[in-house]
């Protein structure tokens, strides 16, 4: 049986299986990253896999921090953004692993948002058939949702992430401190993800986050241990997705992914598009579950307070929307699985939502 991920320190020991790795979330990490990797990784060779906007900002501290500590690794950069989020893209970097000499006994260091904890992960788990992953996070959404949960992959033309594999990070270091360069609007989008955790499973943090005040660094440090914690916690019942308990974190998704594609991925970051789409489950929650009609305007006015969209622009395209739910989820008899709360801090998969129910809630947007 696996048992919840708990706190010691700063250091967030996640159990999966038999198998645990420490989440390191505080300030000025970076510079103390050698250290870090001697400790929990005893290789030599490595690659930093990172892109262009993030490389520029901090890839010479982390080098000089692993240089410190004796390594020597080699950077790899790829351009910014998910268009590089492809098999073409994955099979350049083992290219170039392969050209630096690298081989099974070398790791690899993500360095950057949810694209590059993706990707560079996604090499981690086919370069000589596996080798060890540390995530360095530089997004919210990376620290609070992508590098936690071991899922790896790229994109393909038909859709995201539809070829991966799961592969666990050996280290995750979370340096508050990298979060100060991110844009606005980047931030934020990290935000949905943490009030999609509050909804679905901690009703305190959600009350918390209604009184956030924007700045206070020791009090960001501590929301991103407890998101680290609840998401890790219901990976943990369900690592490979296969018992329906991490379907949990599909709340919002649904809709959230479907405006994604009808937007053609450049409308909406992936944090707004699931803000909506959390606006879209609590209207289907309301008539599926009696989620309170208060708790459904608290939610919006939450996702409101952090900037988030809670309305579709008038001229966005919803019938678009309803044709990506039908090419993404399964109809069974009419029904779709669809996470449903039936208030704050609790969430369950229901099997009784129609497509009428999702084209309903989608109208009210
Ligand atoms: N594996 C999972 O479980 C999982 C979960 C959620 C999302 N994802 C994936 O995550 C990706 C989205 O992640 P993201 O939102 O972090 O996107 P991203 O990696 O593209 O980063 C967003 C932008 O911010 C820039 N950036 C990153 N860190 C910065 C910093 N510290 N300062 C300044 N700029 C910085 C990046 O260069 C990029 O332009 C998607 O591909 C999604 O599929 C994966
Ligand atoms: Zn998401």
């Amino acid at each position: 049986m696996v048992s919840l991920g708990v706190f010691i320190d700063s250091v967030v020991q996640i159990r999966g299986g038999v198998h645990r790795y420490p989440v390191v979330v505080n300030a000025g990490l970076l510079d103390q990253l050698g250290r870090y990797t001697r400790k929990y990784l005893p290789r030599e060779t490595s690659a930093i896999i990172s892109d262009s906007n993030v490389a520029r900002l901090l890839a010479d501290r982390v080098k000089m921090s692993l240089a410190s500590a004796g390594f020597r690794p080699t950077l790899i950069m790829i351009p910014a953004g998910e268009k590089s989020k492809t098999l073409k893209q994955a099979g350049a970097i083992c290219d170039r692993m392969i050209a630096a000499g690298l081989d099974r006994k070398s790791f690899v260091i993500g360095l950057g948002g949810g694209v590059i904890g993706d990707i560079s992960g996604f090499v981690a788990a086919i370069y000589h058939r596996g080798i060890p992953h540390i995530q360095i996070p530089t997004t919210l959404l990376a620290m609070v949702d992508s590098s936690i949960g071991g899922k790896t992959g790229v994109d393909t033309p038909a859709g995201k992430n539809l070829i991966g594999a799961f592969h666990r990070p050996s280290l995750v270091i979370d340096d508050v401190d990298v979060l100060k360069t991110l844009p606005p609007r980047q931030f934020n989008q990290g935000f949905a993800e943490v009030i999609k955790h509050a909804v679905i499973a901690d009703a305190n943090m959600f009350r918390m986050l209604q009184s956030w005040k924007a700045g206070a660094a020791p009090a960001l440090q501590r929301l991103i241990k407890r998101n680290i914690e609840i998401k890790s916690r219901i990976v943990a019942k369900d690592e490979r997705d296969r018992t329906g308990e991490r379907a949990l974190l599909n709340f919002g998704h649904t809709v959230g992914h479907a405006i994604e594609r009808a937007g053609d991925y450049r409308k909406f970051l992936h944090g707004e598009a699931v803000s909506l789409g959390i606006v879209a489950a609590c209207g289907v929650s309301m008539k599926k579950t009696g989620l309170p009609p208060d708790q459904h305007t608290a939610i919006v006015d939450l996702l409101g307070q952090f900037g988030l969209p809670t309305r579709l622009p008038s001229d966005f395209p919803r019938r678009k929307i309803l044709d990506a739910v039908k090419f993404d989820k399964k109809f069974e008899d009419g029904k779709i699985r669809f996470v449903v709360t039936p208030r704050i801090g609790m969430a369950y998969v229901a099997d009784n939502v129609t497509l009428d129910d999702v084209r309903e809630a989608v109208k009210q947007l």
